[in-house]
């Protein structure tokens, strides 16, 4: 394959950075929150959770572990799939309501979300959604640095843990949006497989598929040297684009998703697949927190806009609900189509990595190859069967374009230029594939 990197005539960034917590990954580690904590120091921390984990096993040992470090605990468990400014609002408002020199995540991307947003609003104020780009918000700047955050996750596919990314929704627009910052980075990611044994197989597809189009995401992302030079290093946006780190992270991260995802899908006895699943999200977590997603991430924001009347089924959340990674992978495979064309080499090698049957084909053949591949795993895996599989058809395709198209940033990284029209056309793709 070609360096993207090398080319002198791209006059773009010059370099990228690599930012990431301090990592622990393995069976068990859960129980090590206490220590890590004493650590850094902490003696009265808040434990943010959801209430489907409050009462379990989970949460239970990082009590207990937290208990037994002399560590003092207050819970928060106001926290609903796919949180909204109002739930970070009340996140804040608990954070000030005590005297806690850290904070503790256990749960899944909503709740380590809910817990930076938080994080952020207790330290340096102002309402969530002032920290949004305009028109939204006004870009308030993140000043400096938040509590400390170690951050437990409970599904694997989100890798919230190891980015410096909140994503909120927005109650008054019914609109997700996104607040970066290196700030938010959590301190400490304490990545347990075991926490993800007894996940419903409709969870593990959808949050498989999270981690698979991150990968393949920051795989195809337009290179960091084709976005603009930074000249305060500081501005540096985390959609910084592809680079030499995001590429080997992401490689390994779409090998895992070949040889383990149908497998920890269809049997959940199977742990050496969920546990490789879980590695697979963290390592995917850190390749985007690096890179930054694009179009297929950008898209998905329209599917939760306008979604209604549908629910999916492993999920305690009532009607319209689609989860994220659901959201993401319907129209993955045909973006991928459109976007193959700008960098070919790039997409039939993403394609090889996810265990693609490329025998016979040409890089021409890049954006069909990749596709058919991702239609493959979603038919293993019990996926909807595109736009049309979560309640969507034709009639739906210009509002999702509209919607969609205000994710300026993440479209920007996409290998290929797009405006509404390119993805209404994608949309329209999407509607079914088999
Ligand atoms: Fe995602």
């Amino acid at each position: 394959m070609g360096c993207q990197y090398d080319d002198p005539t791209h006059n773009g960034a010059s370099s990228f950075t690599v930012a990431m917590p301090r990592l622990t990954f393995g069976r068990g580690t859960l129980s090590e929150i206490g220590a890590r904590a004493t650590r850094h120091q902490l003696k009265n921390v808040a434990l943010f959770t959801d209430p489907y984990l409050l009462d379990g096993p989970l949460v239970a040992t990082a009590l207990e572990s937290l208990e037994k470090a002399g560590i003092s605990v207050s819970v928060f468990s106001e926290i609903r799939v796919e949180p909204c400014d109002d739930t970070v609002m009340r996140g804040a408002a608990f954070l000030s309501s005590g005297t806690f020199d850290g904070l503790v995540s256990v749960g899944g991307g909503s709740v380590i979300d809910t817990a930076k947003g938080a994080l952020l609003v207790h330290q340096h104020g102002a309402n969530i959604v002032d920290y949004f780009a305009p028109p939204i918000g006004q870009a308030q700047a993140v000043p400096g640095p938040v509590l400390p955050h170690l951050a437990c996750p409970t599904t694997s596919g989100t890798g919230s843990e190891c980015t410096s990314i909140t994503v909120i929704r927005v109650n008054s627009l019914n609109t997700k949006f996104v607040v970066a910052n290196p700030y938010l980075l959590p301190t400490e990611a304490i990545v347990d497989p075991q926490c993800c044994d007894s996940l419903p197989a409709n969870v593990v597809a959808s949050t498989g598929f999270d981690l698979c189009c991150h990968a393949l995401e920051c795989f195809t992302a337009r290179a960091y040297n084709q976005h603009a030079t930074v000249t305060d290093p500081n501005a540096r946006q985390y959609i910084q684009g592809a680079n030499p780190f995001s590429d080997m992270i992401a490689r390994e991260a779409m090998d895992i998703v070949n040889h383990y995802l149908v497998r920890g899908v269809n049997d959940n006895t199977d742990s050496q697949a969920r546990d490789k699943l879980m590695w697979g999200a963290t390592l995917a977590g850190i390749a985007f927190g690096n890179c930054g997603t694009h179009l297929p991430h950008a898209m998905s924001y329209g599917i939760t806009h306008l979604m209604s009347d549908i629910t999916t089924e492993g999920y305690a959340i009532a009607s319209p609900f689609v989860p994220h990674g659901i959201s993401v992978v319907v129209n993955a495979p045909a973006i991928f189509q459109y976007t193959a064309e700008a960098t070919q080499e790039r997409h039939m090698q993403g394609a090889i990595c996810l265990g693609a049957d490329n025998k016979g084909a040409t890089v021409d053949d890049a954006g069909e190859v990749l596709s058919k591949r991702l239609i493959e795993l979603m038919r293993d895996t019990h996926m909807p069967n595109g736009l049309s599989g979560v309640g969507f058809n034709e009639s739906h395709v210009k509002a999702l374009a509209e919607s969609s198209v205000r994710q300026a940033r993440a479209i920007a990284n996409a290998p290929r230029e797009s405006n509404v029209v390119d993805i209404e056309n994608m949309y329209s793709n999407a509607l079914s594939y088999w």
